[in-house]
């Protein structure tokens, strides 16, 4: 199985992303690290407790990472995700613990302990950890396999600014860092994740599974929905982050091109903007493979597939 980290924010969609990891055997979810994002870290931690709960996944060590970004103050998204994060689907207060390790740390160490095939990095919220983790030990850089981060965007605007989308707008710096970092980095930008539609009938097919996890997807998706279908008017909202995992597993529904991006670090007006160069005009080394396409079809196939495995 590919060896995967996942950083992330949880957020309705970064759950549903966790779970479709954790029921997919290609995958081995060596550890998941919390990161300061659509909620405050106390609160992102205890969501990735309470999916991994929700799962049946307690032997997966969940880490707390950076409680805020490199530089600017941490901005965070209530107004989406609800005060807790996860609002929608009632779960326990969660019994697992939190490892003591800080979640930078844990990256780090894990990329040196890795063999040469090295390891896979799913960043489903700001870049925060990882950039700390490539600054603090540039060493670690050659066992990173793949970085697949959520965030950006270019043809469909920003969702936080209009020309920001909330990943990158809420730690730039970290998106520059990780972009320049050397490694492969997939982008899966809004202009992706915007054509993939929690309608209402996608949702009804978690619900009608009868097993906790579906029931429990449902409702994470009906919360998401509520805001982003009253944004965008359309019939249901855009699902981000179960992208990242969706490419890992078949690749194939999935469209791009190899390009040259870079972050917007210095203006308050377009701060955290992905500046993508899709018509190559630059001539700027392509440093990203950025997805435009997806078969939201076979992506949501995929997904109720992986969550009708879980209980
Ligand atoms: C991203 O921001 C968060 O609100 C979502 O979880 C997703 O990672 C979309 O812009
Ligand atoms: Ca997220």
């Amino acid at each position: 199985a590919r060896k995967i980290i996942i950083d992330t924010d949880p957020g309705q969609d970064d759950a549903v992303a966790i779970l479709m990891a954790l029921a997919s055997p290609e995958l081995e979810v060596l550890g998941v690290v919390a990161v300061a994002g659509n909620v405050p870290l106390a609160l992102t931690e205890k969501n990735v407790r309470k999916t991994l709960e929700l799962a049946g996944r307690t032997d997966v060590p969940v880490f707390a990472g950076c409680d805020r970004p490199l530089v600017r103050p941490l901005v965070t998204a209530e107004y989406v995700h609800g005060k807790t994060g996860l609002d929608g689907p009632d779960l326990p207060e969660p019994e697992m613990p939190l490892q003591a390790k800080h979640g930078v740390d844990f990256i780090i160490d894990t990329l040196r302990a890795a063999r040469d095939d090295g390891i896979t990095l799913c960043a489903l919220g700001p870049l925060t950890n990882i950039a700390t983790a490539l600054q603090r030990a540039p060493d670690i850089a050659p066992r990173i396999r793949e970085i697949v981060s959520m965030g950006g965007g270019l043809f469909e605007g920003g969702n936080t600014t209009p020309a920001a989308e909330f990943n990158i707008h809420v730690d730039p710096q970290a998106a520059r860092i990780v972009f320049r970092c050397g490694r492969p980095v997939t982008l899966i930008p809004l202009d992706l994740t915007h054509h993939c539609l929690t309608t209402a009938k996608r949702i009804e097919r978690f619900r009608r599974m009868g097993t906790r996890t579906g029931t429990a997807t449902a409702a994470l998706l009906d919360f998401f929905e509520r805001f982003d279908e009253h944004k965008y008017g359309t019939d249901g909202g855009p699902l981000h982050d179960p992208n990242v995992i969706a490419w890992l597993l078949k690749p194939e529904l999935y469209s791009g091109r190899m390009i040259n991006v870079e972050v917007e670090c210095a203006s308050e007006l377009t701060m955290g903007m992905t500046v993508a160069d899709w018509w190559g005009v630059t001539g700027r080394p392509a440093n990203v493979h950025y997805l435009r396409w997806v078969d939201d079809e076979g992506f949501y196939a995929l997904l109720t597939e992986r969550i009708a495995r879980l209980p």
